[in-house]
Formats: C-alpha cells, structure tokens, sequence
C-alpha cells in the first residue's frame, strides 16, 4: 500500500507499504527514526510509544496503515530547538539511566501534560502505567514529570503540528 501520513510535522508518502507491517517498522526501518525503541515487541513495555493525533499508542501493536492521512510525533519532534522541556527534566531529574525506555516514558509524559498542566502523583503514575523501567524504580521519573509539569507551565511549547 501507498502510506501517506504526518510525521513531526512534515507530510510524508511512503509507497510499498506491506499491509502488515507495523508503526513502529514503518518509523524505525523505512523513515529512520531510531528514537522509538523495540522492547518487548508485544504491547508490554512502552518502550515503542509515539503519539497518534495526540493520543500515545504503542507502535509495535499499531498496523502501519492505521497511521494513514493521521499525525505521528516520535521523540525526535520534540526536540526542534535543544532540548525539549519535558527531556530537559529527565536528564536534570536523573530519571535516564540506560535510556532505553526513555523516549517511550518522555512522549507519555508529553501526552499527559498536553492534556493536564498539573497532574498529581496518580494522574502520572495512570499515564505512565503502560511504560516500564528496568533502571530507576520510577521515583526519578515521577520527580522529572512533576518538573516538567513546571517546566511546561513556564516555558513556550514550541509544539509541532498536531501535538
Ligand atoms: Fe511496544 Fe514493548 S516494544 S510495548
Ligand atoms: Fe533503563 Fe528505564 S532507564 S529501562
């Protein structure tokens, strides 16, 4: 199939989709976008979170043509100018250690505070639910999304479309 879609906010066509392949393979092995992480390849991890029209989905769960004539922001369409606020958090709030599921817990982060500028602990812990960590045991991550909460609230989102 001929896939035509937005990805951080630049109309893409992608011709010679296979009707099974996923999101995720779309985004890692055709566009290049390494930032979305494969961990466990069957919905149980986060580590593949992007956003789909704003909502978080896991992209090894989500059909390739489900993204069609829709807007997809990885990771990578955060960060337009430096860091985006919501990473800047994680990195000062030592909420990355090997990173891996980092950009799966920084894009339900970013979905969550679209939606909520000031989330309390069970708004956050309900939002992240889906996304594991090995590493830090989580009081590093709720630390970094309370931050990035005040972050948001201070600083203009430069947002891409549709996010
Ligand atoms: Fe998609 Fe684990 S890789 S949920
Ligand atoms: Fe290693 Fe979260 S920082 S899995």
């Amino acid at each position: 199939m001929n896939l035509v879609f937005e990805i951080n906010g630049s109309r893409r066509s992608l011709g010679n989709v296979p009707c099974h392949a996923t999101l995720l393979s779309v985004l890692r092995d055709r566009l290049g976008l390494l930032g979305t992480k494969e961990g466990c390849g069957v919905g149980e991890c986060g580590a593949c979170t992007v956003l789909l029209d704003g909502e978080p989905v896991n992209a090894c769960l989500t059909a390739a043509w489900k993204a069609a004539g829709r807007n997809v922001i990885t990771i990578e369409g955060l960060a337009t100018e430096g860091l985006h606020p919501v990473q800047e958090a994680f990195v000062d709030s030592g909420a990355i250690q090997c990173g891996f599921c980092t950009p799966g817990m920084i894009m339900s982060t970013y979905a969550l505070l679209k939606r909520s500028a000031c989330p309390d602990v069970e708004d956050i812990k309900s939002a992240l639910a889906g996304n594991l960590c090995r590493c830090t045991g989580y009081k590093q991550i709720l630390d970094a999304v309370r931050a990035a909460a005040a972050k948001m609230d201070r600083t203009h989102d430069d947002e891409v479309s549709g996010g």
